[in-house]
């Protein structure tokens, strides 16, 4: 395992496996009354945050207390990143303290990678802009493995605004690197600059019709309309979008029951997923945040566990 995880592409397919393997025995201490294991006693981890967050914040911090690490959150407001201090100084300020890893949060697309080399700490990505967010798809995939198997040949849809989304671009990265099949949809609006390239070179489809789509799926996985990143009209109303692109009630019935609904949260319930679908019980949405913690835990077990450890 490299040193920090920043990006899919820094896994290897024996990386997946041991993440999963792991994170399968950390599901299970997470189904205990006392959630404790001793593996990071002493180790210090802290959670920087530079945009909202509830699931993977929480989801990072846990994995950490469960582990018997020390976890502090640091945000973006309420730091002295508002008082105008660079993101160099915050980063050398806190390291300076001696810290074991920062898991990162950043709009700007790079924010970890940049980080990573200004630190001799472990650097976990939690989300850089439109760029990656690794343990998203890694839980996202873990997941699916419990519902549908092994992932090989399986047909996964991802549906919604790609443009803005960095689960897409790394779950596009796992998803193939597990050799899925995966089909893409989107309004052209929504489809990122490139994509078609993309598309032929990494090998998965891209279409508009998302009726035409989902029978064939055997997971589908929805995304969520980013409004905050958006500076101009995307598409014409929310209810355009939610007649081509919406999982729907009536969409609901084109997927064989057995096809598990993901969405990585926040939802916007009605735009891009009908609560029919949302709360449907073929829907894990939920599972994907317990899996989250489980993932998190195998993360910070490989990254660090051993790493720079003088007993
Ligand atoms: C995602 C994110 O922040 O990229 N959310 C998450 O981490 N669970 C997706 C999103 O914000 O829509």
């Amino acid at each position: 395992m490299k040193k920090h995880l920043l990006s899919i592409d820094d896994l290897t397919i024996d990386d997946i496996d041991e993440l999963f393997e792991t994170a399968a025995q950390m599901h299970d201490v997470q189904g205990r009354s006392v959630k404790k294991l001793p593996a990071l006693r002493g180790r210090t981890i802290i959670n920087l945050f530079f945009e909202d967050s509830t699931r993977t914040r929480s989801s990072f911090e846990i994995a950490g207390k469960w582990l018997s690490a020390d976890t502090i959150n640091i945000t973006g407001k309420g730091s002295s990143a508002s008082k105008g201090e660079s993101l160099r100084d915050t980063v050398l300020t806190i390291c300076a303290m001696g810290v074991d890893a920062l898991v990162m949060r950043h709009g700007a697309s790079g924010a970890a990678k940049q980080v990573s080399e200004w630190t001799d700490a472990v650097v976990i990505n939690a989300g850089d802009g439109t760029h990656e967010h690794p343990s998203q798809a890694l839980l996202d995939a873990y997941t699916l493995t419990r519902h549908i198997g092994s992932l090989e040949g399986k047909h996964v849809v991802i549906v919604g605004d790609l443009t803005h989304s960095r689960v897409f671009r790394s779950n596009i990265k796992l998803l193939r690197k597990l050799q899925a099949q995966v089909t893409v949809v989107a309004p052209a609006t929504l489809l990122p600059a490139g994509a078609k390239s993309w598309a032929e070179s990494s090998g998965f489809a891209i279409s508009n019709d998302l009726d035409a789509v989902l029978p064939t799926a055997d997971a589908v996985m929805m995304l969520r309309v980013q409004k905050e990143r958006m500076s101009g009209g995307f598409f014409p109303s929310a209810r355009e979008y939610t007649v081509g692109y919406g999982l729907t009630k009536d969409r609901l019935a084109l997927l064989r029951p057995d096809v598990p609904i993901c969405h990585p949260g926040p939802m916007n319930r009605g735009l891009e997923i009908a609560a029919d679908a949302a709360d449907a019980a073929q829907s894990v949405v939920l599972e994907q945040v317990s899996a989250g913690v489980a993932i998190r835990m195998a993360i910070l077990y490989h990254q660090l566990a051993g790493e720079g450890n003088d007993e």
